[in-house]
Parts: structure tokens; C-alpha cells; sequence
């Protein structure tokens, strides 16, 4: 192996321009690829900023030619040569570097390589259980260095545009007490106090509202927060927020503080203009409309109430779903009766029967007539009510859920999703940005049979709401906004409670008792005695905002280190068992070590 002593390098591989042409220049990194021609070779070298043509000429100088010969994919070199402009008919379009390569005139091999498990290349084609095996050679693939390149700028802009409105970055602990996030926590044993534990947080509420009291009136922090929960495509167990707080707020305020990040980062990464203001949806409307509290509002097949034309009807499965306080709802998918089969259709009722729905009917409008699962139990008029209520015209397909609400908005609000996919409604190009505000403060959980904190116990109901708490909860607005974007929630925050006997009420509507609130929150409840301003603020999903800029559906595509579905780490073997010395040490006695 060689070493760079004496060699010192000039630029990155994509950072010369044909501006540059002629220049001498030192490159260092990766064999790409190596394409042996006769008389001439050619090595692609790869560093983070992407890619140059090297070529080595056995005419001019054998001794190095020979030596480039060598160099298999992954080898690491440093080459010092002239930048030269291609031969046009060598010019490659799809290669930010195409018309520019280096004429090679010294050659250092610094490293060698293994022929990786896979071929590293842009969109790679190979499973992604290796890839995370192998994540440190995943990471050498553009489209995720562009990533991870994309997701520090994100999170620099986010430090630049909150310094400028005043906000103070501060850290607060991560080995710490339960935080009300609604996830399981991940629990730390502590060595020097045998049976207790500190909670990972689930985030850094309880310490930002206390800053709140202490003064500091705009916090900040890009911080890893922790959570046990089931992974979907767009959670991981720890994940990354960029989270704020502020004093002397209302919902307005923070609101507009936020829009002007959110405007910020779409202008300077993709050169786009937000509208001012941010469209609104109260949850109300997004749910009627859509099915869904964070709607995908980039295409129609909005949702529709039929319940009072099948209300009387003589199909059971409608009137019963209206008279027992639910209601029948439709979608028209334009076109789709045309398109799809049978078997087509079928596929769509199981798709909402994931979603607790007992079935879907449906009519298909025909060139001379209908077909339908379930007309023959409708009159004329009914059905022409329908006809008409839903827009119908030759080829649509109606698609229709009878339940309570929350079933048939659930099974809707997805089979929606689904056909926008599947009728190809969705322009993958545009950002829909949008809040959803109003939501309800409380919601039943039918297991535990009692009310819980829709968002987390410290948000504030709406002033003009607060006197139903006692006698109509369902009915108490939250001062609470989710900021969705194409369908995902990327933010979410409140105005909080900050009146202690305020507070008190609302733990004693969701069940808590004095001692239960006191035992959890003590430290929170006591320092609201001493004088805390009104505040409130938000947090960002640091990685689904990249994401979203990156346009992949895939969290870990922007995680350097992410964990899959089961919570674990392929490359580490994270979690793993431990020493019993640890164990023991820690007062732990295991009580089965299940085989994983
Ligand atoms: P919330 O629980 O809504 O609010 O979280 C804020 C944002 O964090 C992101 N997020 C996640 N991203 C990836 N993986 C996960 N498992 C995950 N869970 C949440 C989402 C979400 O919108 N303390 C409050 C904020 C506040 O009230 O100020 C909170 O944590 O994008
Ligand atoms: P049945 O008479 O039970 O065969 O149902 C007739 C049609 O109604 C079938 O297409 C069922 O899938 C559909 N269906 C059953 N239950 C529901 C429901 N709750 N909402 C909408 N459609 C339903």
C-alpha cells in the first residue's frame, strides 16, 4: 500500500467544471469502475460529491498504465493528473462531470478492497437486508450521500432560520423520567439505584415547557427522541425533531413562525413558493372530505355523505349503519368501473376490511345500465338519488362503506389513497403543504374505558370549549395543529395548559388522580406554581421532512444508521444479549431469554 505523503488533494471529484479544464489537480477516492480498452484504461472515481473519468494511456506512460491495470472496484487511490475537456463524441450527458476527464500522471493505490457483497452504484438494485448489513458501502451510493448532504442542509437552515427569530438552542437529558408521548418507552436500568430506571425520551416536552417557566422564551433543538411503538414506513424507534417552544403565544403566532421555516426550506432547497398563508383544514373537514387527519390532498375522489338518501332504504347494512348513530359514505372513482374487473373490485373489499370495515358495495355505471352489489335492495329513486349525489357518469365505479364513523372514515380515507395510486391521480412532483387545526382534545379508549389526551395531557382546549369538559368531552377543540405534507403528518404541536387548576381538571377528566399526576408530573405540576407564562410550540419529524425533499417513501433512506421493522440494527446486531457480570451488576435477573 501507498501512502499520500507529499500529496495533498485539490478539489472533489464533482467539483471541477469545465472552468477548470487544464488545471492540475489531485483526486482521492473510490474505484467506481475500471474499463480496460487496450492502450487506454479508464477509472471511474467516486467521492461524496460524485464522480470522475480518469484514463491512463500506455502510449504516453506504460509504467502507470500497468499499474492502473491493477485496480479493481472499491480500491482507494489518489491520482494527480491535467484536467482535460473530452473529445465530443466522448461526451457523457448523464454524468454531471461528462465532458471533463483527468489524464492521469501519477497513480498512488492507498487501499485495497474485497469485491463488496453488491455493486454500488445509484439506485441499486440489491436487497436491502444486505445493503443495511453492509451499510457503511451503501452510504458510498449517491442517491444516499445526496441524502444524508440533503438532510444537513435541512437541518442547518432550521439552525440558521430559528437563531434569526430569536430562538436559543438548548439540550435537555436523555436519561430521564417517562415523557406522555403515547409510545412505550425505552427504560435504562441504573446501576447505582438497584430496580429503578430511567426512560428514554419520547420527547423533550416536559423539559421545554419548564424552560418556558424558566424564562428563556424561545427554545430550540434538533434532538433524537425514542420511541417503542410498532414501525411503519415512516417511523423508526429513534428519530430525529427539530423541536421549539415558545412564550407569550397564542396559536397564531406559532403558526407563522413555522410557515416561515417551512417557506424557507422549500425555497432554498427546491426553489419553491409556499403560498401565504399555508392552506388550513379544520380536523373536521379533513376527515369529511378525505377520511383522514392528515389528507393527501395532491388528488380528488373526495369522500361522500349518502346517509340520508339510504337512510330508509331496504339494504340493512345502510340503514342499519345511519340508525345505529353511523353513517354510509361513498367515493367515486372516476373511470376505475371502466378499467377494472371484477377481481379488481373484490381486491379493493379486502383492502377496507383491513381497515375493520365489513365490507364494500359497489356500483359500476355501464354503457346501457348498472352493476352493483347491492342495488337490487335500493328503489329507482334511491338509487337515482345516488346517481346524482355522486356525480355518476358512463364507467365510474361508486364504492361505499356503511359503519360508525370512525370505521368508514379509516376504510375510505385508505382505499382513497389506494386508488390514487392505483388510477395514477397522484403528481409525484408537487408538495401539497398543509395544517390541520381543531382537533378534538380528547378521545375514547375503549379498552381502557376512559378519555385520553388526543395529543399529550399539557395541550389546551379552545377557551370556548373548556365548560364542556365535565358534561360533553368529544365535543372540547384542542389548540392544536399538525402540519401534513402529500399525506404525511411532519409536524405537530399545541398551545399549552398553563394554569395549574386547568391542568388538574384536564389529568381528572382522563382519569389521572391527584397522587397519579403528582407521582408522574410532579415536577411539572409544582413548577407551574411559580409563574409560567402562556406558550406553546411544535416539533418537526426531522426525517420525514427529509424524506419528503427527497422524494423517497422510505424513512431509512435518510437515516445513516436506521433500524428495520423489528427494531434492530443489521449491521450492529443491535439488540444484543449482554455479559450476566452486566446483568448482575445491574440487578437484573432475566426471567426467559427467548431465542430471536
Ligand atoms: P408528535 O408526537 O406529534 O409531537 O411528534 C412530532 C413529529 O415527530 C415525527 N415523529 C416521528 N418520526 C419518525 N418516527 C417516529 N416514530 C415518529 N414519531 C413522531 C412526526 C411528528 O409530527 N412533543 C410533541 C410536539 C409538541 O407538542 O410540541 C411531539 O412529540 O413527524
Ligand atoms: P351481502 O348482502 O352481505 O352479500 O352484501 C352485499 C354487498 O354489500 C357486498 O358487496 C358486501 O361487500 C357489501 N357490504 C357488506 N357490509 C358492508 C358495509 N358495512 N359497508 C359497505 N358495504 C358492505
Amino acid at each position: 500500500m501507498e501512502n499520500i505523503i507529499g500529496m495533498k488533494r485539490t478539489h472533489r471529484c464533482a467539483e471541477l467544471t469545465v472552468k477548470d479544464a487544464g488545471k492540475e489537480v489531485v483526486l482521492m477516492g473510490w474505484v467506481q469502475k475500471r474499463r480496460d480498452l487496450g492502450a487506454l484504461i479508464f477509472v471511474t472515481l467516486r467521492d461524496r460529491s460524485g464522480i470522475m473519468q480518469v484514463v491512463f494511456n500506455s502510449e504516453t506512460d506504460p509504467a502507470l498504465h500497468e499499474k492502473a491495470s491493477q485496480v479493481r472496484s472499491e480500491y482507494v487511490l489518489a491520482v494527480r493528473g491535467t484536467l482535460a475537456l473530452r473529445s465530443p463524441e466522448a461526451v457523457n450527458k448523464n454524468m454531471p462531470t461528462g465532458e471533463l476527464e483527468v489524464i492521469a500522471k501519477e497513480l498512488r493505490i492507498l487501499n485495497k478492497s474485497e469485491v463488496p457483497p453488491f455493486h454500488i452504484e445509484e439506485d441499486s438494485g440489491a436487497n436491502e437486508a444486505l445493503r443495511l448489513k453492509f451499510r457503511y458501502l451503501d452510504l458510498r451510493r449517491p442517491d444516499l450521500q445526496r441524502n444524508l448532504i440533503l438532510r444537513h442542509r435541512v437541518a442547518k437552515i432550521a439552525r440558521d432560520y430559528y437563531d434569526e427569530n430569536g430562538f436559543l438552542e438548548i439540550e435537555t437529558p436523555v436519561l430521564t423520567k417517562s415523557t406522555p408521548e403515547g409510545a412505550r418507552d425505552y427504560l435504562v436500568p441504573s446501576r447505582v439505584h438497584p430496580g429503578k430506571f430511567y426512560a428514554l425520551p419520547q420527547s423533550p416536552q416536559l423539559f421545554k415547557q419548564l424552560l418556558m417557566v424558566s424564562g428563556y422564551d424561545r427554545y430550540m433543538q434538533i434532538t433524537k427522541c425514542f420511541r417503542d411503538e410498532d414501525l411503519r414506513a415512516d417511523r423508526q424507534p429513534e428519530f430525529t425533531q427539530i423541536d421549539l417552544e415558545m412564550s407569550f403565544v397564542d396559536r397564531e403566532d406559532v403558526m407563522e413562525v413555522n410557515e416561515g421555516f417551512i417557506r424557507r426550506l422549500f425555497k432554498e432547497i427546491h426553489n419553491i413558493d409556499l403560498p401565504t398563508p399555508i392552506p388550513r383544514l379544520t380536523y373536521n373537514e379533513a376527515m369529511t372530505r378525505f377520511g383522514s387527519d392528515k389528507p393527501d390532498t395532491r388528488f380528488g375522489l373526495e369522500l361522500v355523505n349518502v346517509s340520508d338518501i339510504v337512510e330508509e332504504s331496504g339494504f340493512k347494512v345502510f340503514s342499519d349503519a345511519v340508525k345505529n348513530g353511523g353513517s354510509v359514505r361513498a367515493i367515486n372513482a372516476k373511470g376505475a368501473g371502466a378499467k377494472f374487473s371484477r377481481k379488481e373490485i373484490d381486491a379493493l373489499g379486502e383492502v377496507v376490511k383491513t381497515y375493520k370495515a365489513k365490507g364494500l358495495a359497489w356500483i359500476v355505471v355501464e354503457e346501457n345500465g348498472l352493476k352493483s352489489s347491492f342495488a337490487k335492495f335500493l328503489t329507482e329513486d334511491e338509487i337515482n338519488a345516488l346517481l346524482k349525489r355522486l356525480e355518476a357518469e358512463k364507467g365510474d365505479l361508486l364504492l361505499f362503506v356503511a359503519d360508525k364513523d370512525e370505521v368508514v372514515f379509516d376504510a375510505l380515507g385508505h382505499l382513497r389513497l389506494e386508488l390514487g395510486e392505483k388510477l395514477n391521480l397522484i403528481d409525484h412532483d408537487r408538495y401539497d403543504v398543509l395544517w390541520v387545526t381543531d382537533f378534538p382534545l380528547l378521545e375514547r379508549d375503549e379498552e381502557e374505558n376512559r378519555w385520553v389526551a388526543k395529543h399529550h395531557p399539557f395541550t389546551s382546549p379552545m377557551d370556548e370549549d373548556i365548560e364542556y369538559l365535565d358534561t360533553d368531552p368529544a365535543r372540547v377543540r384542542a389548540k392544536a395543529y399538525d402540519l401534513i405534507i402529500n399525506g404525511y403528518e411532519v409536524g405537530g404541536g399545541s398551545i399549552r395548559i398553563h394554569s395549574r387548576e386547568l391542568q388538574n381538571k384536564l389529568f381528572n377528566v382522563i382519569g389521572f388522580t391527584d397522587e397519579q399526576a403528582k407521582e408522574r408530573f410532579g415536577f411539572l405540576l409544582e413548577a407551574f406554581n411559580y409563574g409560567t407564562p402562556p406558550h406553546g410550540g411544535l416539533a418537526f419529524g426531522l426525517d420525514r421532512l427529509v424524506m419528503l425533499l427527497a422524494k423517497t417513501d422510505n424513512i431509512r433512506d435518510v437515516i445513516a444508521f436506521p433500524k428495520v421493522q423489528n427494531a434492530s440494527d443489521l449491521m450492529t446486531n443491535a439488540p444484543d444479549y449482554v455479559e450476566d457480570k452486566q446483568l448482575e451488576e445491574l440487578s437484573i435477573k432475566l426471567v426467559t431469554k427467548s431465542e430471536q
